[in-house]
């Protein structure tokens, strides 16, 4: 199998890339700043297509994106739209990764795959609309919905890691994500390429925590907590089961991933 990752030099992207090697997949990386891997910009088409005609990859799985800022909107929709232009072209498999917030947590339910996206945020509202773009170009493409990555004990931390560690932070105790591990994301979304699944599909951890919980497990004590702000997502918790009756890696949850280190 020959694999390109698209943000492959990003913390999902890097595992992502190590896991299919280590399968003995063939790997073409691509980073954008950071100067890791293949240089790409999503927001030129005429590279990203380029760069499959080259590759000629079976998967390619988009994983570039830019939380915030002037060049969010760019990356996020018309990367997205560039990346699933180029491999319905080639007719490879892709893989799309997509975020929790695409959904504004007022549910006050889990989230299934046919609920509407109703994001509150500019960043969910370019994920949602990089999903419905791709959908709509690529109709066999898969949209992987995940939530916050975390690397865990003996892993290289996540930045949402290194924030529960500032003493001086303060931690939302009402917003609730299903955060999962980075390996075991890295490692369902390449059993997800080699399956006929299409669509959205919800990829998170077991278990639906605060942000302060999450932080709470990281740094091994109290921190600080407050609500989150009206404008913030509020429960995001994602209904996986699709996933976990379809995938041999588990999802762990964060309280089992990180009930190693005690
Ligand atoms: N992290 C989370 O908690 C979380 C939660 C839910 C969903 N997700 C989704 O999971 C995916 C991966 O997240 P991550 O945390 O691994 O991301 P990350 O570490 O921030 O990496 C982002 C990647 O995007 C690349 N990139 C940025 N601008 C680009 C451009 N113009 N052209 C090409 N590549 C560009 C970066 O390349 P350089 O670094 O080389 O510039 C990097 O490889 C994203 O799609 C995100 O929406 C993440």
């Amino acid at each position: 199998m020959r694999l390109v990752a698209i943000g492959g030099s990003g913390y999902l992207g890097r595992d992502l890339c190590r896991e299919a090697h280590a399968r003995g997949w063939e790997v073409v990386q691509a980073g954008h700043a950071s100067g890791v891997g293949v240089p790409l910009d999503v927001r030129d088409g005429e590279a990203v297509t380029r760069l499959l005609a080259d590759a000629r990859p079976d998967v390619v799985v988009n994983l570039a994106y830019v939380q915030d800022g002037p060049d969010a909107w760019g990356t996020n929709v018309d990367g997205a739209r560039h990346v699933a232009t180029a491999a319905a072209v080639r007719g490879c498999r892709l893989l799309q990764m997509s975020t929790d917030v695409v959904f504004d947590g007022r549910k006050g339910a889990p989230y299934v795959e046919e609920d509407e996206p109703t994001p509150c945020t500019d960043y969910g509202r370019s994920k949602a609309e990089a999903e419905r773009v791709v959908a709509d170009v690529d109709p066999g493409a898969l949209v992987v919905r995940t939530s916050l990555i975390v690397g865990g004990p003996g892993h290289e931390a996540s930045r949402h890691e290194l924030v529960a560690l500032d003493r001086e932070a303060t931690f939302y105790d009402d917003e609730i994500r299903c955060p999962v591990q980075v390996t075991d994301l890295a490692r369902a979304l390449l059993e997800l390429a080699a399956l006929d699944v299409a669509g959205p599909l919800h990829v998170a951890g077991a278990d639906a925590v605060s942000r302060a919980d999450l932080a709470e497990l990281v740094r091994r004590g109290p921190v600080r907590r407050a609500p989150a702000p009206s404008a913030r997502p509020l429960d995001c918790t994602l209904d996986s089961s699709r996933a976990r009756a379809l995938l041999r890696t588990e999802l762990r949850g964060v309280r089992a991933v990180f009930a190693r280190c005690r």
